[in-house]
């Protein structure tokens, strides 16, 4: 029954997650945001197997933006510890056939979480299931400036020319460069924005998004976006 259905439907290649809501989760129960946060990344770690079950190729999830710095320090502080335990449980990924990467501004962020961000790409670089994004100290106006400042130095040491900047060339110095643009953009939590994420690869991406908070996001809701998503009639400006 299952397979029948799989056949009929069409799955996104390129799926992207705003993992949003652990606050209010928490606070829902009367419990420290801390604990939605942890539940968050429980549930990220559910909906992550089951995207490469389903043999989805990417999952881009935000984890962290270039404009969440500016949360208490204690909740930052949490947000980067809860990071830390994923990062050193980072063996599951090639058992679990997961190749991960990691897109932001990587550099920024605290030594050892560099270390462990770079063990894990390494250990998990020849699985050939689920390709993983995590979007960590991300912005998508920061990654276009950052893509901006490379080609304007490409331009400056002769190996491009500014005349002839194209679509391509401003994309293969994104931190995405190579893979597709998501499909699909799902958002839980009930806000209807993209909070600088993915602004140049949305471009044409459908968007779904649900009142349901990222930690009760079981995979049933993500079979519904996939249902809603099998349906949509995608023109990119033709007919
Ligand atoms: C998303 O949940 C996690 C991060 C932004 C790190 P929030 O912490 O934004 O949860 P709400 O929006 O306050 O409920
Ligand atoms: C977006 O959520 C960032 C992540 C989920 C990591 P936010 O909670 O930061 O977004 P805003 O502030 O509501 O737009
Ligand atoms: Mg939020």
């Amino acid at each position: 029954m299952r397979k029948k259905k799989e056949e009929e439907r069409k799955l996104p290649r390129h799926i992207a997650i705003i993992m949003d809501g652990n606050g209010r989760w928490a606070k829902k129960r009367a419990l420290p945001r801390s604990a939605g946060h942890s539940a968050g990344s429980k549930n990220f770690k559910d909906i992550a197997r089951y995207c490469n079950k389903i043999g989805i190729e990417y999952l881009t999830v935000y984890a962290f933006s270039t404009e969440n710095w500016a949360r208490p320090k204690d909740e930052v502080d949490n947000i980067m510890n809860i990071l830390r335990d994923y990062l050193k449980d980072a063996k599951n990924f090639k058992e679990e056939n997961i190749q991960v990467k990691f897109i932001g501004n990587i550099a920024a962020l605290p030594v050892d979480i560099i270390a462990l961000i770079d063990d894990a790409e390494k250990n998990s670089a020849d699985a050939t299931g689920l390709k993983l994004n995590i979007a960590l100290n991300y912005g998508g106006r920061d990654e276009i400036l950052h893509a901006a400042r490379k080609l304007a130095a490409d331009c400056k040491n002769g190996l491009i020319d500014a005349e002839a900047i194209s679509e391509q060339d401003l994309e293969a110095r994104l931190y995405t460069a190579g893979q597709p643009d998501p499909d699909i953009i799902i958002r839980p939590s009930g806000e209807y924005r993209l909070s600088n994420y993915l602004i140049w690869q949305s471009a044409y991406s459908e968007f779904w998004f649900s009142h349901i908070l990222w930690p009760d996001f079981k995979p049933k809701y993500l079979e519904e976006a996939l249902d809603e998503f099998s349906k949509r009639d995608r023109r990119f400006g033709g007919v």
